[in-house]
C-alpha cells in the first residue's frame, strides 16, 4: 500500500475523504495533519480525531496552521455547518498527537526512503507548505503530492478563485513550486462526484455500521450546489483520495499550473494551461474525468466496510 499523509481541515466533504482513506487497503495512512478552513481549527481538529477514532483508527492526527502564510483564514459554515459535519455530533476522538503538523510531516519524510510517501492535501495548502519549504532537502522522500484545490473555469468562493486555494494561495504555490510530481483534483473534476437526493437514498438504504451512518447524516446536511444547478453538491475531497485508491477511474493530462497571489479579483485563482499555450513546462497532472458511478460505489462499499 502508498504511506500517506492527509493534511484536511474537515468539513463534510473531509469527512468522506478520511472515511474513504482509512477503509482503503490500498493506502496505509502514517497521519492525519490538520488546518483550520472549512471552520477554525478548534473544530477542524476536535472533527478529525472524531473521525480517526469512529473508523477505529490507531493514526496520529495533529493540528497544524490556524492562518494562512500571509493572513487568515475565512470559514464556509454555509456549506460545512457551524461544527464543520454539518451540525452532526460524533463522540469525541482520541486526543491529538503533541507538536504541529508541518514538525510531524518533516519527522515522518526524514525517516522516509525517497519517493516513499504522498501528501494529500484537501484543505488550504499551508501545513504542506510549511513542511516543504522549511527543509526542501526532504522533498526527494514525496512520490506525489494530490491536492484537492483549484479550478481552471470559475471559482467557488469567488469568480476566479476555489476555496482551498483563495484562503492560502502563497502556500499553494509554494507546494506546486517544490518539485515534486503534483495531481491536481479541480473544481471541473469535482462537479461530477455529484452526491444527489438518489445517491443519498442509497446510501441510507446500504448495510453498514456507525462510519456509514455518519457519513450519510453528513452528506444529507449539505446544501445543494447553486453553481452545479441545484442537483446535489459536490463529493470534492474523496477526489483527492479516490484517485490514489482506484486511478482506473480517472483520466487526467499533463498541465502547467500556477496561482494568483495579488490582491485584486484574481486572488487564488489557479492558472491552469490545458492547451500548452505557455513556454512553461508542465508542472502538474490534472485530474479531468471521473466515472460517477464507480466513484460513488467505491465510496459505499468501503465506508460500509468500517466500524
Ligand atoms: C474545498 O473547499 C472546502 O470547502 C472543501 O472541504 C474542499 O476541500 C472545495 O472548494
Ligand atoms: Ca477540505
Amino acid at each position: 500500500p502508498r504511506k500517506i499523509v492527509i493534511d484536511c481541515d474537515p468539513g463534510t466533504d473531509d469527512a468522506i475523504a478520511l472515511f474513504l482513506a482509512l477503509a482503503s487497503p490500498e493506502l496505509d495512512v502514517r497521519l492525519v495533519t490538520v488546518v483550520g478552513g472549512n471552520v477554525g481549527l478548534d473544530r477542524t481538529l476536535a472533527n478529525a480525531r472524531a473521525l480517526v477514532g469512529l473508523a477505529g483508527a490507531g493514526i496520529p492526527v495533529i493540528g497544524g496552521a490556524d492562518r494562512a502564510l500571509l493572513g487568515s483564514f475565512v470559514a464556509e459554515p454555509r456549506v460545512h455547518g457551524q461544527n464543520g459535519l454539518g451540525g452532526v455530533v460524533l463522540p469525541d476522538g482520541p486526543p491529538a498527537a503533541p507538536g504541529v503538523a508541518s514538525d510531524a510531516i518533516r519527522a515522518l519524510l526524514r525517516q522516509a526512503a525517497p519517493d516513499e510517501i504522498t501528501l494529500v492535501g484537501i484543505g488550504p495548502a499551508t501545513n504542506l507548505a510549511l513542511a516543504l519549504a522549511t527543509e526542501p532537502a526532504l522533498t526527494d522522500r514525496v512520490a506525489e503530492i494530490v491536492l484537492m484545490t483549484g479550478a481552471w473555469s470559475e471559482g467557488n468562493v469567488t469568480p476566479a478563485a476555489e476555496f482551498n486555494a483563495w484562503n492560502d494561495p502563497a502556500a499553494l504555490a509554494v507546494v506546486l513550486a517544490c518539485g515534486r510530481p503534483v495531481t491536481l483534483a479541480t473544481l471541473e473534476l469535482t462537479a461530477q462526484a455529484l452526491c444527489t437526493p438518489s445517491w443519498l437514498d442509497t446510501l441510507r438504504a446500504h448495510p453498514g455500521g456507525a462510519c456509514l451512518r455518519a457519513a450519510h447524516a453528513i452528506m444529507s446536511s449539505v446544501p445543494p450546489s447553486r453553481r452545479l444547478g441545484g442537483k446535489g453538491h459536490p463529493q470534492h475531497d474523496a477526489c483527492a483520495v479516490g484517485w490514489l485508491v482506484a486511478p482506473g477511474l480517472f483520466t487526467h493530462r499533463a498541465v502547467h499550473a500556477s496561482v494568483d497571489l495579488g490582491p485584486g479579483p484574481c486572488r487564488g485563482r489557479t492558472v491552469i494551461d490545458r492547451w500548452g499555450r505557455l513556454p512553461d513546462p508542465p508542472n502538474a497532472r490534472l485530474l479531468e474525468t471521473l466515472d460517477p458511478a464507480a466513484f460513488f460505489a467505491l465510496l459505499a462499499e468501503r465506508i460500509a466496510a468500517l466500524p
